[in-house]
């Protein structure tokens, strides 16, 4: 099965082409980063403006890097929500007008289930068991699911405040860093001594799986305000203090939810694992404990259309199909409890 994805929920315009879920043909993503950078953050006007200008080019590199055209594919999917819902409306339209036109089955896709599916893309190696535990750090959301199987999400624990990649992206800020965050944060603190600043770990409590990371970030903020000036050195240790906060609360509420919850399998994805030191934090404490960790190639840990592929490709095989009523939704839980 060949199936075209669309994802436009954020600052990324990204088209994919997907073989049997699994082989990528294509994976196209032109980012926004330019356009928001000097704001500090992401603008939604002008996010649904770009994807407006990309979105037709993006998808044809995409069918033209696959060497396939339209009348080659067997169906459509396209990230319906959560999301910016301005940027959402301009891939569910191209996404519905080209299943109209082509008589193409056509499947909105949960965002974040995408992410979860970048797991299911790694070149090497077996893909994760139908029965594990995920953990989603991303821009907008920090959680963990009990995955019994595709489709079927149990929320465990949620962040109370901030996301992670929020958080990432907030510190820079403060720290005169740029947009976004996490890549920066992430090099600035390869040079730092990550003991040299105690910060917060915030929800200690093992038994307690919620996540909160704006009490770091304002305690990051204090040590700025009692120190005035940084120099490049005191920059790095408080990136890397920062980073390794961040990093040690993921891995705690990880390890206790797998425990708890009996799970031997964990899915580790969205962006904030492209950061290596998180990754290997995470490898590390699942290994000593005999649990498998699967996480995305890195190229695939933040926003793209091949994870949206590989969930749509799964729903379209179930025979699932969405009508041309189809609307993007701002808010979509991926699951209600
Ligand atoms: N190397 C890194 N280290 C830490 N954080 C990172 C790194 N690379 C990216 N991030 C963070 O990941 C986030 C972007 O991830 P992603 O694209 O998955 O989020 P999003 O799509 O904006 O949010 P969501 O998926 O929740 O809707 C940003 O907050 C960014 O700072
Ligand atoms: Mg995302």
């Amino acid at each position: 099965m060949r199936v075209l994805a669309i994802e436009s929920s954020c600052d990324e315009t990204a088209a994919a082409v997907l073989d049997d879920g699994v082989t990528i043909r294509a994976n196209v993503v032109a980012s926004q980063i330019a356009v928001h950078s000097p704001y500090g953050g992401v603008v939604p006007e002008l996010a649904s403006r770009h994807h407006l200008r990309n979105i037709v080019p993006v998808v044809q590199q995409a069918l033209d890097e696959a060497r396939c055209s339209l009348a080659q594919l067997d169906g459509i999917a396209v990230t319906q929500g959560p999301g910016l819902v301005g940027a959402l409306l301009v891939g569910v339209q191209l996404a519905k007008a080209l299943a109209y036109v082509h008589h193409l089955p056509l499947i909105g896709i949960n965002h974040l289930e995408g992410h979860l599916c970048a797991a299911r893309l790694t070149a090497a190696g077996p893909p994760p068991p139908e029965r594990h535990l995920a953990l989603l750090v991303s821009g907008g959301h920090t959680a963990l699911f009990g995955v019994e199987r595709f489709g079927v999400y149990r929320l465990l624990g949620t962040t109370r405040d901030d996301a992670a990649g929020e958080a990432f992206d907030k510190v820079a800020k403060l720290l005169g860093l740029g947009y976004p965050g996490g890549p920066i944060i992430e090099r600035t603190a390869m040079t730092g001594d990550a003991r040299a600043i105690r910060l917060p770990r915030p929800l200690p409590r093992r038994d307690a799986l919620d996540f909160s990371f704006s009490g770091l970030k304002t305690a990051v903020a204090n040590h700025v305000r009692a120190q005035g000036t940084l120099s490049l050195e005191q920059r790095a240790d408080l990136c890397a203090s920062f980073q390794q906060a961040v990093s040690d609360v993921l891995v705690r509420k990880t390890i206790a939810a797998a425990r708890l919850q009996r799970f031997d399998a964990i899915v580790a994805c969205g962006g904030v694992l492209a950061n290596q030191a998180i990754r290997r934090a995470l490898d590390a404490a699942a290994g000593e404990r005999g649990l498998a960790l699967f996480t995305p190639p890195l190229a695939l840990c933040t926003d793209n259309a091949a994870m949206i592929a590989a969930a749509g490709t799964l729903r379209l095989r179930a025979g699932e199909r969405h009508g041309l009523d189809l609307n993007p939704q701002a808010r979509l839980p991926l699951c209600r409890t």
